[in-house]
C-alpha cells in the first residue's frame, strides 16, 4: 500500500495508477476536497476503462495524483491534486504535462476542465499551460456557491512532444 505525505526525497516519478493505488488517491482527495470522490466512485471508473489515473511518487509515497476522462478525441481533467508539504516545487505542472503528453499520443484535441474562480493556484497553473477560460458556471459550488471557471485547451503536439520524464 502506498502512504502520502511530504518527502525530500529525490527519484520523483509520473506513474499510471491503479485499483492498488486508490487508497492513497482517497486519501489525499479527502484531504483536499470538500466533495471527494470515493473509493467505489474511483474503481468504478478504472475498471470501465472510463478513467485515467496518473500520479507522482517517491520512495513508495503518493506525492501528487491527476485523474482524467476521455470521449473521442477530447479529455476533461476531473482533479489533479499535490500533497500540501510537496507544493511549489513543479510537481503540478510536471504531472498535468505529462497527462498532456499522453492525450496527445492518444489523438486528443482539446481538453476541458472547471476551476473554482478563488482557486489562483490552479487557475495559474492551468494558465503556464497554455489552458484558456472560456466561459463561467455560475454558483456552480455547492459549499460555497462560488462560480466556476470553464477552461481549454486546444492540444497543440509540437507543444507538448517532448517527454519530460
Ligand atoms: C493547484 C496545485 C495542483 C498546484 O500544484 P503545485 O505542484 O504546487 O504547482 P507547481 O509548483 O507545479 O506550479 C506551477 C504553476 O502553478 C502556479 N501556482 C502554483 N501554486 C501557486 C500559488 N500558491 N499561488 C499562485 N500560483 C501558483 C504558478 O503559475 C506556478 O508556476 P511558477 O512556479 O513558475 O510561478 C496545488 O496547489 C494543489 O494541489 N492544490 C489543491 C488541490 C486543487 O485545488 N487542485 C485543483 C482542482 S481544480
Amino acid at each position: 500500500m502506498m502512504a502520502t505525505g511530504p518527502t525530500g526525497a529525490e527519484g520523483e516519478k509520473v506513474v499510471p495508477l491503479g485499483p492498488g493505488d486508490l487508497e492513497a488517491v482517497v486519501a489525499l482527495e479527502r484531504a483536499m476536497f470538500p466533495a471527494p470522490w470515493t473509493r467505489e466512485q474511483y474503481a468504478y471508473g478504472l475498471a470501465h476503462g472510463v478513467l485515467a489515473l496518473c500520479g507522482i511518487t517517491s520512495g513508495g509515497r503518493l506525492l501528487a495524483y491527476c485523474s482524467w476522462y476521455r470521449v473521442v478525441d477530447e479529455a476533461e481533467i476531473v482533479n489533479i491534486a499535490v500533497s500540501p508539504g510537496n507544493r511549489r516545487c513543479g510537481l503540478g505542472r510536471r504531472l498535468l504535462r505529462s497527462v498532456l503528453q499522453s492525450a496527445v499520443k492518444k489523438g486528443i484535441n482539446q481538453v476541458f476542465l472547471e476551476v473554482r474562480e478563488s482557486n489562483l493556484a490552479a487557475v495559474n497553473l492551468y494558465a503556464s499551460l497554455g489552458f484558456r477560460q472560456t466561459g463561467r458556471r455560475r454558483k456552480y459550488y455547492p459549499d460555497t456557491g462560488e462560480d466556476a471557471l470553464t477552461m481549454a485547451l486546444a492540444l497543440d503536439p509540437r507543444a507538448f512532444a517532448t517527454d519530460i520524464e
